[in-house]
């Protein structure tokens, strides 16, 4: 087993990035955010003008990604595509839906597994993602699936929405998540599934910190 690597896998909306981070924050270790590998891959084919089922061209894109993800003091991690920021701009429903699209073909996720991996340094690694427990790390201490139903998670992207004063439509987004659910788990290469040894946690009653507490209670007894 590798004792260094935890992995916490599910559907987006779950709670998912931000108690990787808050998990990568108390351990200090590193953290992997697979997702953004797969945005950024979408990202740099709108870019370059590849077509999103141009399955060779893309795998060429995603093998030699350029990018940095660099952390200034204690902010949030920036992210530079191509020397350009995309911190943001990587994080739009459109580059979401984009990035399922190249995550279901199989040449694209091998591209991109070994530059996963890499990221298992010491001290230890969280690993943020679809495929983390089941196909990239499958020898984690701790696997984690985080779940929540599809209406909450629609009802939380909502709400992040409204508070940043943007506009929002709780039906477009719980067909969006509806959408992308059903790709990511019903794709044939590495769909979105927990390994069978993962602790399940259903997180459509809790709150963020109570997640936390759990995982890390889980962590303590693994580590
Ligand atoms: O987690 P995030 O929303 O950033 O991921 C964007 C998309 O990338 C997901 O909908 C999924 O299709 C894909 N993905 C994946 N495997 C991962 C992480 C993300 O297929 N490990």
């Amino acid at each position: 087993l590798n004792r260094k690597v935890i992995t916490v896998d599910g559907p987006s909306g779950s709670g998912k990035g931000t108690i990787c981070r808050l998990l990568a924050q108390e351990l200090g270790w590193h953290l992997l955010d697979s997702g953004a590998l797969y945005r950024l891959t979408a990202m740099a084919a709108r870019h370059h003008g590849v077509a999103l089922d141009d399955v060779e061209s893309l795998q060429v894109l995603a093998a030699h990604l350029d990018v940095q993800f660099r952390t200034d003091g204690q902010d949030d991690l920036k992210v530079i595509l191509e020397g350009e920021e995309v911190t943001r701009s990587m994080r739009t429903e459109e580059v979401g839906a984009d990035a399922s699209l190249v995550a279901a073909l199989g040449p694209v996720r091998q591209a991109l597994l070994q530059r996963q991996r890499d990221f298992a340094q010491a001290p230890g690694l969280i690993a943020d993602g679809r495929d983390m427990g089941t196909v990239v790390f499958p020898e984690a201490c701790l696997k984690i699936y985080l779940d929540a139903s599809a209406e909450e998670r629609a009802q939380r992207r909502y709400n992040q929405l409204i508070s940043k004063g943007l506009s929002a439509s709780l039906d477009d987004i719980l067909s969006d998540i509806q959408a992308r659910d059903d790709r990511d788990m019903n794709r044939p290469v590495s769909p979105l599934k927990p390994a069978p040894e993962a602790v399940i946690l259903d997180t459509t009653q809790l709150t963020i910190e109570e997640v936390l507490e759990v995982v890390l209670d889980q962590a303590k007894h693994k580590g």
